[in-house]
């Protein structure tokens, strides 16, 4: 009997030893990923300060890796679903942001008619990012004339930027940075040196990303539904 016990106690604890072990290589493999993470961090913050780093890679700004992005100017009439898709997603983020915002399905097919309806008549541009060839985000602009109801100095086009999401997977790779350059640029070769686009006042990320990219809040819309 007792050296039953012994045999049972015995195979117990080689669980117990076993469960041990493979606890440690647990462990061991997390704190092998996090010095993985941790060193090429390292080795990314180092390589910012290396001149000429930049020419490894597709795109940098202010010192950003960005690899593989291409930025493609699209017709919306000719890429529906995939700007549809974008447009769903952003309206599912602004919805976090403002509960009155519409369910993109009840809106989406007025919208891409508008936005179409810009591209073709106010000399918009729609660039879509691909990284390593998927989508992965886009932007959309179009121009605004001057009218009677003019009020300030600026006399010639305005550049309103109306959209851009870039997808949760691609975030902070500086991809909306090259979206918006190249955007700003294209007007700005036509001559155009206003650049105007609305955001939610609660939208921190895109108020911080807009103030680093030289945009300044000038006005406050307030709402009152009755
Ligand atoms: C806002 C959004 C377009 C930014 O896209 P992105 O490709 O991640 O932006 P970038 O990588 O070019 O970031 C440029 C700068 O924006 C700011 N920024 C971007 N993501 C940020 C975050 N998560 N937190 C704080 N600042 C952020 C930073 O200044 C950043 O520079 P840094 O990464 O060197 O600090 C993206 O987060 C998004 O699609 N959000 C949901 C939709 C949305 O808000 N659209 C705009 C509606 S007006």
């Amino acid at each position: 009997m007792s050296n039953l016990g012994v045999l049972t106690i015995g195979g117990e604890g080689s669980k117990v030893f076993s469960f041990f072990r493979t606890f440690l290589a647990f462990l061991a493999g997390i704190i092998s990923i996090a010095w993985v993470q941790c060193l090429s961090n390292i080795v990314y913050l180092l390589a910012k300060k290396v001149e000429g780093f930049s020419k490894f890679c597709t795109h940098d700004y202010s010192g950003t890796m960005v690899k593989n992005i291409e930025v493609k100017s699209v017709l919306i009439s000719e890429h529906y679903q995939v700007i549809s898709e974008f447009m769903l997603e952003l309206h599912k983020h602004e919805h976090t942001l403002f509960d009155k915002t519409a369910d993109w399905k009840d809106i989406e097919h007025n919208y891409m008619r508008h936005a179409i309806t810009m591209q073709d008549e106010h000399e918009g541009v729609c660039l879509v990012a691909y990284v390593d060839g998927v989508p992965a985000g886009f932007i959309f602009g179009y121009t605004e004339d001057q009218d009677d109801s003019r009020i300030e100095i600026y006399e010639g086009k305005e550049l309103y930027v109306s959209d851009g999401y870039v997808a949760k997977a691609y975030r902070r790779q500086g991809v909306y940075h090259s979206l918006n350059k190249q955007l700003e640029d294209t007007y700005i070769q036509k001559g155009v040196n206003r650049i105007t686009r609305f955001t939610h006042i609660n939208n921190i990320r895109m108020r911080q990303l807009l103030e680093s990219e030289g945009y300044v809040v000038t006005r406050l819309l307030y709402e009152k539904w009755v």
